[in-house]
């Protein structure tokens, strides 16, 4: 187990109160979480958790996590969830491993999300990890044609965009959604909120990597400790 993603899913758990209903991310740092968690919930810890992924779903169910059906709860106290990339302003991209809708649909009615990582994970700028876009299937190369076209009027000239595949082979993956995911080498994503709302206002695109102003707390695991940052919101 990666030491400072554990310390990370260590200091994350401190966070986590007797009856809470917790958002569940995806990932291998959010898995870490869950087994922790597992472990507390064996010890008599009273919490549910709303799965972000039936990968996250299948994590939870093995090491003993009560889920809940996010349609059956009225909040979702907690979510905590890994990233890709973090910037200094707590922007984030996520999805290199497909649950980007789930994952956003769940932080963004969370009361408060907190993001486990290793220091690899955090960047000045955006855009060095491939930005994913989950494209429903349908006329699917007339909205990438948009997505260039989006990404110019973010200042972002160059793109290559890649059909994600399945792990081991060549046909296109397909989300829990059902979509594709498009993964966009943008190299460098100087205006992520302009970005973001032009891709959102592309009717193919069903969801996108960039998590804007979701992060209320950044739990940086180290080698022997973890570093919290707290980022506050009007
Ligand atoms: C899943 O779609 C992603 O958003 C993950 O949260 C992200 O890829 C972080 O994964 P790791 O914890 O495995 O690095």
């Amino acid at each position: 187990m990666n030491i400072a993603k554990k310390n990370a899913a260590i200091a994350a758990l401190g966070m986590v109160e007797d009856g809470m209903v917790l958002g569940l991310g995806s990932g291998s740092t959010a898995e870490i979480f869950i087994e922790l968690l597992g472990a507390q919930v064996r010890q008599g810890m009273n919490v549910t958790g709303v799965p972000t992924s039936a990968a996250t779903a299948a994590c939870a169910k093995e090491h003993g996590v009560p889920l809940v059906d996010p349609d059956k709860v009225d909040r979702i106290h907690l979510t905590i969830d890994g990233a890709d990339e973090i910037d200094e302003n707590f922007q984030m991209i996520k999805g290199g491993g497909a649950c980007l809708l789930r994952e956003k649909i769940i932080a963004d009615v969370s009361e408060h999300m907190a993001v486990i990582v290793d220091a690899s994970k955090m960047v000045k700028t955006l855009g060095k990890f491939v930005l994913p876009v989950e494209v429903d299937p349908f006329a699917m190369g007339l909205t990438v044609e948009r997505i260039y076209t989006a990404m110019g009027q973010a200042g972002i000239k160059n793109v290559e965009t890649t059909l994600r595949p399945i792990k081991r082979g060549k046909k296109p993956l397909v989300t829990d959604g059902g979509n594709y995911i498009v993964d966009c080498a943008c190299k460098k994503i100087t205006d992520p909120i302009l970005l973001s709302g032009l891709l959102n206002s592309i009717p193919g695109v069903m969801e996108h990597g960039l998590f804007i102003n979701l992060a209320d707390t950044i739990i940086i695991g180290e080698k022997d400790m973890a570093k919290v940052m707290e980022i506050v919101r009007e």
